[in-house]
């Protein structure tokens, strides 16, 4: 159990779909939060809707080692004792067609960034007698999808990473969580993404409700979480018997081939009609 009344959370991601609410759910439990995000107004607005005194507006890349030297510097200040990743970089679309810019820039914001930024505020955390690392993954870490190839690695990439350190540093104050929401409601899937999931009858959870099942975890000390039925289920099957799993998503192929391609003729309207939702 970890007691978030009185503690600093740096929260990345914190201006996105699942982000925001999950800031407010923090501050419900009484954590200040210093609200990282690349632009400023999604962050400013956290800080009108709940108070400077509840949110601290930090807009910086975690991509860009400047914009993690000041996470890392704004964590000193506040003595954080829990760090939320809660950021991300969507790639959907078919893995042959993707350019080598997108797979490194995916890779580069979904795992590189956590890995240093959590070796950056590993000293300041370590200062608590209870701190804490929070990965919010996803089903497709768990869970390799046509369609999502690079994200998917990206995001098991993550896991293993959040794993390794709970391994590494079973003997001191600092706990790792891995939290897998599975497809939610927000503008991080595409049209053409979401066109996709509609077909195959993927459920999209409201964010919310994700973000409060989130905190939960969080206070918790879960350790592992994949939320939704029946993902935790496929999730378990792809673990003990993977061949099932091939073979079901392989009666698919052609629904996801069809939406994730880059000459899916819809697919650039749908993606200029999400940019600009
Ligand atoms: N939505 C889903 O269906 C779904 C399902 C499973 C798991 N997840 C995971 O849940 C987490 C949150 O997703 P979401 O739906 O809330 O996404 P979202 O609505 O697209 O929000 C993404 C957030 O990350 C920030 N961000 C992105 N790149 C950044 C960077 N380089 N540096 C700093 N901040 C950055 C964005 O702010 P700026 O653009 O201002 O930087 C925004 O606050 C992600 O880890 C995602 O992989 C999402």
């Amino acid at each position: 159990m970890i007691v978030l009344s009185g503690r600093c959370v740096v929260l990345t991601g914190a201006s996105g779909g699942i982000g925001a609410p999950l800031a407010g759910a923090l501050v419900r439990r009484g954590a200040h939060v210093i609200a990282v995000g690349r632009q400023a107004a999604g962050l400013e607005a956290l800080v009108d809707q709940h108070g400077a005194r509840a949110i601290t507006a930090l807009a910086a890349d975690v991509t860009d080692p400047a914009g993690r030297q000041r996470v890392a510097s704004a964590a000193r200040n506040h003595s954080a004792s829990l760090l939320v990743l809660a950021h991300a970089q969507p790639a959907f679309g078919l893995f042959d067609e993707q350019p080598e810019r997108l797979l490194r820039s995916v890779i580069d914001a979904n795992l590189i960034a956590p890995m240093l930024l959590i070796r950056d505020l590993m000293p300041v955390l370590a200062n608590h007698r209870q701190a804490a690392v929070v990965a919010i993954g996803s089903t497709l870490g768990n869970l390799a999808h046509p369609g999502f190839v690079a994200y998917g690695a990206s995001k098991f990439g993550l896991r293993g990473l959040i794993e390794g350190l709970a391994r590494e540093h079973a003997d001191t104050v600092v706990t790792f969580q891995h939290l897998a929401p599975r497809a939610t409601r927000t503008a991080f899937n595409s049209a053409a993404a979401e066109a996709m999931n509609r077909e195959l009858g993927v459920t999209h959870d409201d964010p919310a409700e994700v973000a409060e099942r989130l905190a939960w975890a969080i206070e918790d000390g879960e350790r592992r979480l994949q939320l939704g039925w029946p993902e935790s289920l496929f999730v378990r099957i792809n673990s003990l018997w993977p061949a099932l799993v091939d073979k079901s998503l392989s009666k698919k192929l052609a629904i996801v081939r069809r939406h994730a391609s880059a000459r899916n003729p819809n697919k650039d309207r749908l993606e200029a009609t999400h940019d600009q939702a």
